[in-house]
Formats: structure tokens, sequence, C-alpha cells
């Protein structure tokens, strides 16, 4: 099967529809839970320090205002700690679990971290290979090199385990994979800006990513519990990747049996390939005001799941969509806005032009009685109304969407992107707006309000909506914004 039709098929395969939910198993097998704790066993674990210091979150913003640091055990363990790393413990009716910086669907965790690093003070003499542990913020040393690299920069290899989100999510999961990668790489890049690095995703084959890491020496990793080559990032001027031998440690068994789900390794052949760098988006946009430490604003940041039905001001709105034009390389993605309660603005269905660009092929695409009433930079009014309903309907029920200020859909330049990128573009689709979803968690945070990433919508409910006709655009992440009502049963435990 020809690769785009590969993805065309999986696409509308694992749309949730309101009668038919995408595929999986309809109930928790709590017996074959995954680990999400990827392990080497055998692996020598170089333990990573911690420090409280960070630059004010708003400083993030602004090119060039912070210092780089240099390359070091203490540098690297911030960065990763960050990012990547646990931030609180929760405890509630004698169960505990841990959660992390970066948010991923269901705290499932499919993401993982390989980094290829120069000589390093703290960390060997000698380039290496080696795993993020999260748990115990520790690397696990899987190779050093012989051959010396140069040091001024770095490269860090993201991977997804499909089965994480399989065990729970079926077929659908591949997009929340995907989803989650780039929840992961927003959280990179913001940890990276805290240090004074430029961090840079790279246009390179996956399976050029997989050979480099050793994901694709299968023998190490039971089948069912393949990693998947994700993206690559340089942090720094980081040189070509060197070649790997045969590692000697397996890859910890996560689950004692599992479930198959052919189509995942469908979509997952037909997604490898070079990855696509969209073209950067050039929109101008402000910067925060001065709010919490960086550092402060990335551990508390966590997933309302419940909205207190408050309204926020037309500022706060404001500087949460320009926020996201810090993604400069999520250039396809626009935002389908259900406005309940923001200060100043009529209730009612928005656009966010994200490329100013687009406004005319939206405009085209989407039903032709809607107002386009311009609100200025970007944002315009469709039509005025209460959307509560309809956006508590499409987000699969959930009332987060109808009590947040507001929530909305990212909506994607879905065939031209596949046009342009070929199948692998429907990945990169989904990283864009993972990215965009977490720098939306943090500056949501930063304002004392809170979000939550809604991946369970019904996708062609939301296209009919729009009055959308074709393919051209899609919606693929949806999103909410407001004031959690936080449950005070569950208590809230140091991670390290
Ligand atoms: C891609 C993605 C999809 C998600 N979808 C939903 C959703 O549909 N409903 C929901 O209540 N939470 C959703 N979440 C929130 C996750 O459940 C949450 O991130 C996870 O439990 C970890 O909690 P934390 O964000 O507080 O760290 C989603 C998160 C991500 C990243």
């Amino acid at each position: 099967m020809n690769t785009i039709t590969a993805v065309l098929d999986y696409h509308d395969r694992t749309k949730h529809r309101p009668h038919r939910y995408a595929e999986s198993l309809g109930y928790m097998d709590w017996a074959t839970q995954p680990n999400p704790y990827r392990r080497y066993e055998g692996a020598p674990l170089i333990p990573l320090t911690h420090t409280e210091i960070t630059p004010p979150y708003h400083l993030l913003f602004q090119n060039d205002s912070l210092p780089s640091a240099p390359l070091c055990l203490e540098s690297l363990s911030q960065l990763l700690r960050y990012s990547l790393g646990l931030a609180a413990i929760k405890s509630h009716g004698g169960s505990e679990w841990a959660l992390r910086c970066n948010a991923s669907s269901g705290n499932l965790q499919p993401t993982e971290c390989y980094i290829i690093s120069p000589a390093t003070l703290g960390i060997s003499e000698h380039p290496t290979l080696s795993h993020y542990a999260p748990r115990e913020h520790a690397l696990e040393l899987l190779h050093t090199y012989e051959t010396p690299i140069p040091k001024d920069g770095f490269t860090i290899a993201l991977s997804s385990i499909l089965w994480r989100e399989a065990w729970k999510y079926g077929e659908r999961c591949y997009r929340y994979c995907q989803l989650d990668a780039g929840h992961a790489y927003g959280a990179i890049k913001m940890a990276c800006t805290m240090l004074g690095w430029k961090c840079e995703i790279q246009s390179i084959d996956t399976k050029e990513i997989a050979h480099a890491f050793g994901l694709d020496q299968y023998e190490r990793f039971h089948s069912e519990e393949r990693e998947s080559p994700d993206l690559l990032i340089r942090i720094g001027n980081a040189s070509s990747l060197p070649s790997l031998p045969l590692l000697p440690y397996p890859a910890n068994l996560l689950s004692p049996s599992h479930h198959d789900w052919p189509i995942l390794s469908v979509i997952d052949e037909a997604t490898q390939g070079i990855y696509p760098l969209a073209e950067p988006l050039s929109t101008p946009r402000s910067i925060p005001s001065p709010s919490k430490n960086a550092g402060e604003v990335i551990l508390k940041r966590r997933s309302a799941q419940m909205m207190d039905g408050t309204g926020i001001t037309l500022e706060e709105f404001r500087t949460l969509l320009d926020s996201s034009l810090f993604c400069i390389e999520a250039s396809d993605v626009h935002f389908i806005l259900f406005i309940h309660r923001v200060e100043a603005l009529e209730k009612g269905l928005y656009a966010f032009v994200r490329k100013r660009d687009d406004l005319e092929s939206l405009k085209l695409a989407m039903d032709q009685t809607f107002l386009w009433e311009d609100c200025k930079n970007g944002l315009y009014c469709l039509q005025k109304g209460d959307y509560r309903g309809a956006a508590q309907m499409i987000s699969c029920n959930q009332e987060i969407a109808k009590e947040g200020a507001f929530s909305f859909s990212m909506l994607c330049d879905f065939s031209s992107s596949l046009e342009r990128n070929g199948a692998i573009g429907y990945k990169n689709l989904y990283h864009q707006c993972g990215m965009i979803g977490q720098i939306l968690y943090l500056e949501a945070t930063s304002l004392n309000l809170s979000a939550t990433g809604i991946g369970c919508f019904l996708d062609d409910e939301f296209h009919a909506l729009l009055g959308l006709r074709d393919r051209r655009f899609q919606s693929l992440y949806h999103f909410t914004i407001g004031r959690a009502i936080v449950d005070t049963r569950i208590t809230t435990l140091p991670p390290y």
C-alpha cells in the first residue's frame, strides 16, 4: 500500500464517532499494565544532580536574554530534570503515581529519551550514548565512543514505545504517542532556553536515528515493546551521528503479555522517512510579563481534571494565544476556539490564524456564512453564541471543555502538509500540536490558570460544525484552559 494511503486509512479509521469510538479493548486490562520506566539491564547508572535555581519564566520568551551554560553534568541534569523529569508524586486511597514535567496522554509516558554527548565533565572523558531514567534522575550509560566528537553541542533522540499507549487506547494510540513526543520536545525546548541553549529538530531519516541510537537492535527488545524513532534534536552545533556497535544491554520487559493491534505497525512503518522541517513561523508576538521562576512553573504544571466555570481577562487570553507563537516550528497549526468566558469578547466560535498567509484558504474551506469579524492580531469571530454544549459534546462529553474559560481545536493544514512532506508529514503535524500544547500548559500555569490537553474528541462532528468538506484541514488535538478545581483528597509529595 502507498504510504499516503496508509496514513489516510489510519486517520479515518481511528476517528472517534458519536456511536463508535476507535477500536480499543474497551476495558482496562490491569494484569498487562506496562511499566512506565524503561531500563537497560546491566547498564552503569550515572546519578544526575538537582538545582532549584532557574531564571524568571518570562525571560524564556525573549530572544538571547539568557547566558549560555557550559555543557557539564550539572547543566545536563538541569535540562533533563526540568523537561522529562518527575514533577510530583500524587497519592490517594493507598495508591501512588508519579507525574512528569512533560504532559502525556493518560500519563502513560510512551516517550523515551537518548543522548549522544561529547566528553563531558562529570560524565565521561569520552563521548557517550546514554538513556535518561526519570525515576532515578540518572543516565544509563549505554556506550562509550573511542573517537572524539566536537564539544560545541550534543544530540537528543526521542522515541515512542507504542505499546504503552496501545495498552489503554488501542488503535488511536499512535496519534497520542506523537502528540506526547511533541510535548516532550516542547518541554526540552523550554529547558534548553533556560540554559541559554538553542535547540532545533533535525531533518534526518528516522531509520538513521533508530540505527545510531540502537533502537533497531531488535534482539534487545521484546517484539511488542520496540521503540519507534520520533525525532532528533540538535543542541548547539552537534556533528554527525557516530556509528554504534551491538550493545550488550537488553531492555527490561514492560508487560507480562500483550494485545496486538496490527494497524499500528502499518502506520508506524508508513511514517518513517526524512523528517520534514516546516517553514518557521514569523508571526510577531508579545513577551509575557514577569511572573514566576521557570522551574516553579514547569514543576507546578498540572492537567485540570475539573474546571470551575469562571472567566479570564482579555489580556490573559491574548498572552496565551501569543505564547503559542513561540513554537515557530509549528507553522501548520491554527486554533478554532469555543470562547465561553473571556472578558470583553462575546461568547462564540473564533479562529486564531497563527500563520497569517493561510487566512484565505481557511475562509474558503469553512462554512461560507461565517462572519470572519476581525478582532485584531490574527483573531476572528466566526459566529456568536453559546458553544458550551457543542464543546463538551465534541470533546467526548468531557465537562472540562465546557467549564474552561475557552476550549479549542488545533486545526492543521493537513493535505498540503502530506503532499509536501509525504506520509511522515502526519507524524510531524502531531509533533507540532504537542509542542504547542506543552507551551500553553506552561503559560497557563504562569498566569495561575490551568489547562488540559484533550486527545478524545469526535473528529468529523467537529469538522462538520466548521462546514469543512474535504481533508484540506483536519483537527488533530483539542485543549481547554480555565481555572481548575483542585481535588483536595489527592496529596502531593516531592518526587525525589
Ligand atoms: C496528548 C494528550 C491527550 C490528553 N487527552 C486528555 C483527555 O482527553 N482528557 C483528559 O482529561 N486529559 C487528557 N490529557 C491529560 C493527561 O491525562 C495528563 O497529561 C496526564 O494524566 C498527566 O498529568 P499532568 O498533565 O498533570 O502531568 C491529555 C494529555 C495529553 C498530552
